[in-house]
């Protein structure tokens, strides 16, 4: 099994190493996972210039595709993703946010939805505010576990490191599960937002070429499950209000 860890961190060797090594070595007491780390600030990824053209007209009209290809290959190619940032003013430092915005497209294209996710928040004080940003990352793969790796600049007390440990063995333990367990199934939040995405691409396809490609090949969901009636008619009826609430949104076609 493939773990693919993302370092978000500007500096190497830090405490978003140590924790990524502590869960390596907790995975690896019972079973053989290969953990391949990615430095972000190491892979050039260069930053996101805001032109949209990969929400709009997909990821390869990016004009600087050429790092984010690299990573989304290593991350398609992995069982498990370990996503770990420092808290930077309560929030993730600008490599990590950097990455978030570079697989922006995921949140209307999510193609690494089988991935399961272990979201891990290094720091004092904001971990819960940096695992919200990292939860929101790629895209929509499974939340499996989270993890807060106290981490202060200076010397743990034995208690406090005991503590630690026992939370890496928590949210390990539940990462280990999904993996095993394996697959995707569709919950009905997923399903709305793949309906409300389906929904408005049809209606977008001129602003929205790359989302109309995508869904148009698409059945019930993003796999080939069957979606049940009630999930169908309660969507139907979410997304309709969803959409009156957000007509201002709606792009304007002048009257003749
Ligand atoms: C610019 C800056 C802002 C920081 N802001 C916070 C913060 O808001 N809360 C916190 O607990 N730690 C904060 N820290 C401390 C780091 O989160 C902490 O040292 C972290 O463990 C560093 O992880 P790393 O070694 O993986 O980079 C900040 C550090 C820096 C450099």
């Amino acid at each position: 099994m493939r773990i693919v860890v993302v370092l978000g961190s500007p500096k190497k060797n830090g405490a978003g190493t140590l924790a990524a090594k502590d869960i390596e070595s907790v995975m690896n007491e019972s079973e053989r996972f290969d953990f391949e780390y990615i430095q972000l600030s190491d892979v050039g990824l260069g930053l996101c210039r805001g032109c949209f053209l990969c929400i709009s007209k997909g990821e390869d009209v990016c004009p600087m595709s050429e790092g984010r290809k690299m990573l989304q290959a290593r991350l398609e190619q992995a069982d498990g993703i370990i996503l770990i940032s420092p808290t930077y003013v309560q929030d993730v430092p600008w490599v990590m946010k950097n990455f978030i915005d570079r697989f922006a497209f995921t949140h209307h294209r999510p193609i690494l939805l089988d991935k399961k996710v272990m979201v891990v928040a290094n720091g004092g004080s904001g971990l819960n505010r940096v695992r919200e940003s990292l939860s929101m990352a790629i895209g929509g793969p499974d939340i499996v576990a989270e993890l807060d790796y106290i981490s202060p600049n200076w010397p743990m007390s034995p208690r406090a490191s005991a503590k630690r440990d026992k939370a890496v063995r928590r949210s390990v333990s539940k990462f280990m599960a999904a993996i095993e367990k394996g697959g995707h199934e569709p919950t009905f939040s997923k399903y709305l937002m793949f309906r409300f995405f389906k929904d408005i691409s049809d209606e977008m396809e001129e602003y929205l070429p790359a989302d109309h490609r995508y869904y148009s090949n698409k059945g019930d969901y993003h796999t080939s499950v069957k979606i049940n009636r009630v999930w169908n008619f309660f969507a139907g009826v979410i997304i309709a209000v969803l959409k009156r609430s957000m007509s201002d949104m709606a792009p304007y076609v002048e009257k003749d």
